[in-house]
């Protein structure tokens, strides 16, 4: 998740909100993956109505929060500098500024934040934003305050987000939180707690509003949309027991899919991300059927070798996976996929790496996310295992993995020239104000001239004439029939 931001949105972002009346100034930063940015703006949401309206100037913020990712040490590494920045700005600038983190580090660090990190004040979890009025009370009391508590039930599906730093054309819309899944590496079952799904009915009406307010593409969020599952609803006289009325009403994330892609079906819908092991032919299917679902599924393997994967705890082999590929192939011959991959984890030798490259070779993924294997405090790979491959041999690794994607991304890349291929304009061209930017259903950028008549949020047909490492050039020649 987290590259996709980095790459559309250049990192940390900042937003204005202004609701009158409102008279303390709030700056909102995020890091990390698209659930963040999501999260900040349900953030931003409740504190509109504690009488905050958001500022980019961080000189003259009343409070600053900054919503934090746990993922690498990297990650963590970047939030100690930015509350070193904060902090001198608060000597120098702004004595009265209060400052609280959200978010992953939040949960994983604790009170231990309030320790280490004089300048934080407020320390607050994933799943206790809807009790922000109560701890920035005690903040305004003089008191430092932290609400970590991790739920079974918040989906947030009762708040209207904020839309921050919006383009006005694509936005997020989270449909589960948590994860169950326990890869031995990764820190977000601990940092995020347990799986749950948002009611079908409060997705279908954030997104019918979102149409409303002329939004054209949805991303579906969840760190594992594919295991999306809902019982609720129906009514119980209509039922002879409990698990009638369960299995009638259940909706599965493709019902989910289907009945967003019937709602609304002049919107493109993306979805991310995907756990191969959940991921059920049926939805497959289901995106075969709408063209509004766009061709596209961030598919993260992690390894391609058998034992690294068991290892990892991945609930399927690389067999397994290679069949799943061949059949999303063959029901969407024009699938784009891409990958996460980690280099260097514990015991990976040679031939594991090797393993690696042969699947990349094989799925052929248009683009990917690649990272050297951080340790994480608390998983069970950090408890049970050395992190035994040198510096210097994960970073070959990883950078041969990033090689190889580079150059299969570049041929996938080229099979695009030379179509005509519907395009959403989101904005113009970070290169050029001259050019519009948007992307084709499998998730490439595309820019091509502006000629007066277009403007964000049209669907255009563009033809594609080239492309440079991981962007396509071309010329629009006309609105496609989704306009
Ligand atoms: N299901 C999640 C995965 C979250 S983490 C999602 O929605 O994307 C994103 C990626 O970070 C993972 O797929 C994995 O490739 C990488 N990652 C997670 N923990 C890591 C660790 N300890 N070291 C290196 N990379 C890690
Ligand atoms: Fe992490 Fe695995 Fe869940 S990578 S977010 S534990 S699917």
């Amino acid at each position: 998740m987290e590259k996709i931001i980095d790459e559309n949105k250049q990192g940390e972002k900042l937003a204005t909100i202004a609701t009158e009346g409102n008279t303390r100034k709030l700056f909102i930063e995020s890091y990390g993956c698209q659930m963040n940015f999501s999260d900040s703006e349900i953030v931003a949401s409740i504190m509109a109505k504690e009488g905050f309206n958001t500022t980019q100037n961080l000189e003259d913020a009343d409070l600053v929060l900054v919503n934090t990712c746990s993922i690498r040490d990297k990650a963590e590494q970047t939030i100690r500098n930015r509350l070193k920045k904060y902090n001198d700005i608060k000597r120098k600038i702004n004595p009265n500024m209060k400052v609280g983190v959200l978010g992953c580090m939040a949960e994983r660090l604790k009170d231990k934040f309030l320790e280490e990190e004089k300048i934080v004040d407020l320390v607050v979890g994933p799943d206790a934003y809807k009790d922000l009025p109560n701890l920035i009370k005690e903040v305004d009391d003089g008191r430092n305050a932290m609400n970590v508590i991790l739920s079974k039930e918040e989906t947030y599906g009762d708040i209207a987000p904020v839309r921050l730093n919006s383009n006005g054309v694509t936005a997020f819309v989270s449909i589960t939180r948590g994860c169950d899944n326990m890869c031995t590496f990764c820190v977000v079952p601990f940092t995020r707690g347990r799986e749950r799904s948002r009611d079908p009915q409060s997705v279908i009406e954030e997104i019918n509003q979102l149409v409303d307010k002329g939004f054209k593409e949805v991303t579906l969020l969840g760190q594992n949309v594919d295991s999306y599952l809902w019982y609720g609803g129906g009514l119980k006289k209509d039922f002879k027991n409990a698990s009638e009325m369960q299995k009638a009403t259940a909706v599965d994330f493709a019902k989910l899919l289907d009945m967003v892609a019937i709602a609304q079906p002049k919107l493109r819908i993306r979805f991310s991300t995907s756990n191969p092991q959940d991921m059920s032919l049926e939805v497959i299917h289901v995106m075969a059927k709408h063209r509004n679902i766009c061709k596209y599924i961030h598919l993260p393997v992690q390894s391609g070798s058998d034992r690294v994967l068991k290892l990892m705890n991945r609930q399927h082999t690389r067999k397994e996976y290679m069949e799943l590929v061949d059949n999303i192939y063959k029901i969407v011959p024009e699938m784009a996929l891409s990958q996460d991959m980690i280099s260097g984890f514990p015991t990976e030798t040679e031939e594991d790496h090797q393993d690696t490259l042969y699947l990349m070779k094989y799925v052929k993924y248009d683009f990917g996310f690649m990272f050297a294997y951080s340790e994480r405090p608390g998983t069970l790979a950090a408890r049970k295992m050395e992190d035994d491959i040198p510096l210097e041999i994960k970073k070959r690794r990883l950078q041969e993995v990033i090689n190889l994607q580079q150059e299969i991304g570049h041929q996938r890349l080229k099979l695009h020239v030379g179509k005509i291929q519907e395009v959403l304009i989101e904005k113009s061209s970070k290169k050029s104000d001259q050019h519009w930017a948007g992307r084709n259903t499998q998730n490439t950028m595309v820019v091509f001239p502006k000629n007066g008549q277009y403007k964000p949020g049209d669907f255009v047909n563009v033809k594609i004439n080239e492309c440079t490492s991981a962007t396509l050039l071309g010329e629009a020649v006309g609105y496609s029939e989704n306009n």
